[in-house]
């Protein structure tokens, strides 16, 4: 014991003790046993112990860390320039050009809302009787397949008779999905999306019309679409800052919205498209209502017809009960934590969105027919069964 590990910690000293002395025989097994007894409680623990249980909290929650980390492995896009966007109902339309410092027209610019339409009806119904008086021709596609490849009812066609306010400007298209086992799901949107392009044409859109691509569920506010059908030498392509709720108008999230857009049309190079067309960004325009539907069996769909079905990681996030304690709660309905580029915001978003009580500033036509849309109200969070 005098060769100089006599320091060693307590358990390398009964080890040197017996694996340094005995026969050889012996040895080897008293050797196996110090290495076991001084790996004992560090690393068999670990091996055991730490790692299975770190694969599970990877299985169970790879997703949220990998979000979490995000701000490291991420930097956020280049800023918008945010313009700043005046309205008073009491302030003529020419000084409210003049405050953006545009010119007014002489007339108004003619507006085509062209959308890819799912199943949302209830909230296609207050998207065009909002823009409606402002909106020449309504263009909507619809196709019998999700972007996910799943075979879908034409919704829209089996529920006509409710858009009779729009039938005389309304050109609609169908288009047959294309059903590919295992694609990516963006394929099949890019491909309705190009239709969509063709259905454009189709309805008779010209040079300098306004196009407004936007999802259904991404609400333009009527004034808005009036300041920019009226003024002149708006941009060619504005992006819209849109108010983000989700399931209701109960759940305010935040003001980052603002993937639609708003297009002076040319021909041969406007293409529909959902993602960043450029940099300038009209503040506060209008309303985003994600996953706002009436029926729990409209959240199923949702959930697997969806662009990003792989967030339904577990068959237990399908659950009705499950996915109506969310909704109540306004937690995330796949249990994912907030998508932002910092620290600062991913904490200061997680758990679940607050209650709001403000109802002011809303769709006027959801507010003069509350007792129909009253799930998208605060106080109502629970969903009707059926559907
Ligand atoms: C708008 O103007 C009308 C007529 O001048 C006035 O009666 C009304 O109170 C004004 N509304 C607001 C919100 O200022
Ligand atoms: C989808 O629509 C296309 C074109 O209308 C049709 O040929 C096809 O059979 C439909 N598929 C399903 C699953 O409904
Ligand atoms: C957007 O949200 C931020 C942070 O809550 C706030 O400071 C800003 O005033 C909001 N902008 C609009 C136009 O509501």
């Amino acid at each position: 014991m005098s060769d100089g590990y006599s320091n060693s910690k307590k358990t390398d000293d009964i080890c040197e003790d017996v694996c340094g002395q005995g026969p050889r025989a012996v040895l080897s097994m008293s050797r196996l046993r110090c290495i076991l007894r001084g790996f004992h409680l560090n690393v068999l623990l670990l091996l055991f112990v730490f790692v299975p249980a770190g694969i599970m909290v990877l299985y169970l929650h790879g997703q949220k860390i990998s979000y979490f980390l995000r701000p490291l492995w991420e930097s956020p896009p280049k800023p918008f320039h945010e313009i700043p966007h005046y309205y008073h109902e009491n302030v003529s339309m020419e000084t409210l050009c003049r405050l953006h410092g545009w010119g007014i027209r002489e007339s108004p610019r003619r507006v085509f809302d062209a959308v890819l339409f799912s199943n949302e009806v209830d909230i296609l119904t207050i998207r065009w009787q909002e823009m409606s008086p402002h909106v020449t021709q309504f263009v909507l596609l619809e196709s019998n397949s999700t972007f996910t490849g799943l075979p879908k009812p034409l919704v829209f066609a089996g529920n006509r008779e409710k858009f009779g306010f729009a039938k005389s400007r309304l050109t609609y298209g169908v288009i047959g999905g294309r059903f590919k086992k295992g694609e990516n799901p963006f394929v099949e949107e890019a491909y309705q999306r190009v239709a969509l392009d063709q259905l454009l044409r189709i309805s008779g859109i010209e040079d300098d019309d306004l196009l407004i691509m936007s999802d259904v569920d991404e609400i333009p506010s009527a004034h808005t679409i009036d300041l920019l059908r009226w003024c002149d030498d708006i941009p060619q392509i504005l992006h819209l800052q849109l108010r983000n709720y989700l399931y209701s108008f109960e759940f305010y999230l935040d003001n980052k919205s603002w993937r639609a857009s708003i297009h002076r049309y040319q021909r041969g190079k406007t293409r529909y498209a959902h993602f960043r067309q450029s940099d300038v960004l009209l503040s506060d325009a209008g309303w985003h209502c994600s996953f706002c539907f009436r029926h729990i069996s409209e959240f199923l769909f949702k959930m697997k017809a969806y662009s990003h079905y792989d967030r339904v990681r577990f068959p237990h996030y399908l659950n009705p009960d499950r996915i109506q304690d969310v909704i109540c709660k306004g937690a995330d309905l796949f249990d994912m934590l907030p998508e932002e580029y910092t620290f600062k915001e991913i904490i200061g978003k997680m758990g679940p969105i607050p209650h709001s009580f403000s109802a002011v500033h809303l769709p006027a036509y959801l507010l003069n027919n509350a007792p129909q849309f009253k799930y998208l109200l605060p106080g109502n969070c629970v969903r009707e069964s059926g559907g």
